[in-house]
């Protein structure tokens, strides 16, 4: 998907200095083969909340993540996976992910490798009772910002083709064919290469010539990381190429409680900070390449010294305010230990060393956002601060990409206390009015925005959650009114949307649920099929068997049942469909398969995300 790549390797032959000193940096150790013989010690572990066993074993060659699960009442103990592991994701700096292979689909393994505390334990976002086990596919999404180059297969972010494993020299000098060429053709020539005049143009991206934004840009597409990431019209993630602004096919933006509700004033991220710093503000060049050389390894043996004649780069050693002698007892003068501290929480995708510059006194009030009370519910939309996004203050542009932000923060679920009918009936209110004004806007169409293929999703997705909650005082006409919103979006959105994107997924589970709720079973079963072809959902296979089953396909219900136990062996609702089904024919293995339903829901019982398996 990278435009033009051919591979880092065939760089080496003519850069061998430029290739060596980035191949020994973590970039380049971004994702690789795995290898039994460094893999860290192999560990066995009980995970307490979802009652299973986690086991990393040798077989050979290779590694097997292996896990069983314990039920209540019972000595039996289920297998649940053993899988080879094909890839490791991390250099390792503080953690390392697993992927495992199924046919096409690359998983996520339920564990990951912590470096400072040396152990195993749950990848993040896995320790619950109800965890996705390896059901989880990683996407084009995830690989975009760990991977070199990839392909999709038939458009489908879900499965990947990966062409280099590590991130590697054309995710930031941009794809190289064209200087390929163009240099071979040169030498063919034998014209002398070194004389730069010999071609103005040499076709690849060369930072130093890059404008700030530019610069950011190369940086930014991996490192600035929002609440809510979105594309503009036509774009997606790989749509950006090196030596442009980052902002032309992506918008990025902070969305949560208000400030005054969460007390922070905090600046988010890398970019945020480093963006608030005196150092960014009254200099015309600082920018992360000042003080991270993509060319350079930084280990512990030279990072204090590197760092320091970084900021000796503008700054004199007497600037500092502090004595002297005080300040070799921090790292004998470590001027970042003290201006740019480190927090305590080492979770990767958060950033650790404080990028606002400054002061330590004035750090004091750069803390995390305080812990808010997580009971009451709020009845106000939650403040959204565009981290990446061009268009004026105050254009529809900017109004519908921040409805449409907002809607999909609310959409992911991504704070409880949001999870209302009011808060829900403003977000629709306005993200309504602003595909209003945008439909009838026809001026300045080449101002960055989301395309309405996006917004209307978002818009039709929350009218289906407020559906979803439980309203006393809502008639059943305002019902059937939302209802009919919302499908008729959902059936715009299947018939504008060509590539298997995300929204079309969306449409799709959204058409089908409506189909089955209304008996329109053949519909439904429709519906089900196209999805299964495009993700690996327990659930939709589930529904699919349901749809079946309403179709009096019994067969094919058994084997859509079946296919979402073997993708999630802990999702209980199959197993009380297969009792079901099994009743007459086969009452003894009706039995077994309705005990074990029970029982896994036993283990997940109080979890939010028991039943719902989504991802
Ligand atoms: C056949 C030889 C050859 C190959 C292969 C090659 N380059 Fe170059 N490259 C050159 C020459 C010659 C120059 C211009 C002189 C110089 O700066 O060394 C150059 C210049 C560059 C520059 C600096 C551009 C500038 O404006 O000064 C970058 C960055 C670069 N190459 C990156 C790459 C990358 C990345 C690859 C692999 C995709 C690659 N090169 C493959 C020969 C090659
Ligand atoms: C293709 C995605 C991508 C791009 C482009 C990218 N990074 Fe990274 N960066 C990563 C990932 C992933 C890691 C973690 C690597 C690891 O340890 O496995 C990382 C790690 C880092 C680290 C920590 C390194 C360490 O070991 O201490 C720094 C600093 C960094 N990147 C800076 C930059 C800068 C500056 C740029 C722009 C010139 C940049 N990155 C471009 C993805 C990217
Ligand atoms: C938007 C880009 C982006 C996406 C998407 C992303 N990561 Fe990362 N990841 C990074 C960057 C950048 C780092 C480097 C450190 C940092 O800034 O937190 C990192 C760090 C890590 C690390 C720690 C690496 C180390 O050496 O310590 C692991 C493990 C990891 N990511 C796994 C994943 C997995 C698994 C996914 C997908 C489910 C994922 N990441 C999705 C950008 C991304
Ligand atoms: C994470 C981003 C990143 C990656 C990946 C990367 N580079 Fe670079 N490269 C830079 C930056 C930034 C500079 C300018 C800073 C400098 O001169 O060191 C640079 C400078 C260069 C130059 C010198 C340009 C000049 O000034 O003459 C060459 C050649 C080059 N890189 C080749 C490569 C090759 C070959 C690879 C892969 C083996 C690679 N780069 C990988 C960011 C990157
Ligand atoms: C590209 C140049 C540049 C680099 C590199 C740089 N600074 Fe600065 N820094 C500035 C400028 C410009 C100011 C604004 C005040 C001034 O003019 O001195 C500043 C201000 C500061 C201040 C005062 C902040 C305040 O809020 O009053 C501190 C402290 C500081 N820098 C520390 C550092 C440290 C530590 C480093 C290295 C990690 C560093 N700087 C790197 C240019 C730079
Ligand atoms: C003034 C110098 C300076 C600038 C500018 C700067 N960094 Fe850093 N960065 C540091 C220091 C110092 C550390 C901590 C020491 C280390 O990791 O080597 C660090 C650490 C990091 C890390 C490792 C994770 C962490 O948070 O500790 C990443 C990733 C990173 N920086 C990315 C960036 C990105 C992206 C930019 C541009 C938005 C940037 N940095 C700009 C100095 C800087
Ligand atoms: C032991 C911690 C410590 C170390 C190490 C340290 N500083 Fe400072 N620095 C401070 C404190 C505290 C202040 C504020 C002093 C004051 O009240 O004027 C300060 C102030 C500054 C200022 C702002 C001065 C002003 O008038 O606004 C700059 C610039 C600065 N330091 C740069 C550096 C540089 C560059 C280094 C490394 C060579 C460094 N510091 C190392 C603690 C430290």
């Amino acid at each position: 998907m990278l435009h033009n790549a051919v591979g880092s390797q065939a760089c080496v032959a003519c850069h061998p200095h430029r290739a060596e000193s980035f191949f020994e940096t973590t970039h380049a150790e971004s994702l690789r083969l795995v290898d039994a013989k460094v893999e860290p010690e192999l560990q066995s572990f009980f995970h307490e909340p979802s009652s299973q066993q986690m086991k990393v074993v040798r077989d050979g060659e290779r590694i097997r993540h292996q896990s069983w699960q314990e039920l209540p009442q019972t000595d039996y103990v289920m297998p649940l996976s053993d899988h080879p592991v094909e890839l490791v994701m991390g250099s390792g700096t503080f953690a390392k992910s697993y992927l495992i292979r199924d046919g096409d689909a690359l998983l996520q393994a339920p564990l990951s490798h912590y470096t400072e505390q040396g152990e195993y334990d749950m990848s993040p976002g896995y320790d619950s009772p109800s965890h996705l086990g390896f059901s989880r596919q990683v996407t084009d999404d995830c690989l975009f910002c760990h991977a070199g180059s990839l392909s999709r297969v038939d458009g489908n972010r879900s499965v990947s083709v990966l062409h280099e494993l590590a991130i590697g020299c054309e995710r930031c000098h941009g794809g190289g064919q064209q200087h390929v060429d163009l240099a071979n053709q040169l030498s063919a020539n034998s014209t002398d290469l070194t004389d730069l005049d010999a071609a103005h143009d040499w076709a690849i991206v060369h930072p130093h010539e890059l404008g700030r934004d530019s610069l950011e840009s190369l940086c930014a597409q991996c490192h600035l990381q929002g609440d809510v990431q979105m594309f503009v019209r036509g774009a997606d993630s790989w749509s950006f190429h090196p030596g442009e602004d980052l902002a032309a096919t992506r918008l990025v933006y902070k969305v949560g409680p208000t400030e005054k509700e969460s007390a922070s004033t905090s600046f988010v991220g890398h970019f945020g900070q480093m963006h608030a710093s005196e150092c960014y503000l009254g200099s015309e060049s600082l920018t992360c390449v000042t003080c991270h050389d993509p060319h350079q390894r930084v280990d512990d043996a030279n990072r204090e010294s590197i760092h320091r004649d970084h900021c000796l780069s503008c700054h004199d050693n007497l600037d500092c305010g502090e004595k002297l002698n005080i300040r070799m007892t921090t790292n004998e003068n470590s001027c970042h230990q003290c201006h740019m501290p480190r927090s305590e929480t080492e979770v990767p995708h958060v950033s650790i060393t404080d990028h606002r510059i400054a002061v330590p006194s004035e750090q004091a009030d750069n803390d995390a956002p305080a812990e808010m009370a997580t009971e009451t519910p709020v009845t106000e939309l939650p403040d959204v601060v565009a981290l990446l996004d061009r268009s004026p203050d105050g254009s529809w542009q900017r109004e519908l990409n921040e409805a449409t932000a907002i809607g999909q923060w609310l959409w992911m679920g991504s704070n409880p206390r949001y999870d209302n009918t009011t808060v829900f009936d403003l977000a629709t209110q306005r993200l309504r009015s602003a595909i209003q004004t945008a439909e009838t806007s026809k001026s300045d169409s080449s101002v960055a925005h989301v395309s309405l293929v996006e917004a209307k999703t978002r818009l039709a997705s929350l009218l289906d959650r407020v559906l979803l909650f439980p309203d006393k005082d809502r008639s059943e006409a305002d019902e059937k009114r939302l209802r009919k919103e919302s499908q008729t979006l959902m059936q715009w959105v299947l018939s504008e949307e060509k590539q298997p994107t995300p929204e079309l997924q969306v449409a799709l589970e959204s058409l089908a649920n409506a189909a089955a709720a209304e008996e329109q079973h053949l519909k439904a079963y429709h519906l089900y099929q196209r999805l299964i072809k495009l993700r690996r959902h327990p659930a939709d296979h589930y529904n699919l068997g349901l749809a079946c089953g309403k179709l009096r396909r019994f067969g094919e219900a058994e084997q859509a049942f079946m296919e979402s136990i073997r993708i999630q062996p802990t999702y209980p609702l199959p197993y009380a469909s297969l009792a079901r089904l099994y009743q007459t024919i086969d009452p003894r293995a009706a039995s077994n398969y309705m005990q074990l339903s029970q029982r896994l829901r036993v283990v997940q019982q109080g979890d939010v995300n028991v039943g719902r398996a989504s991802q």
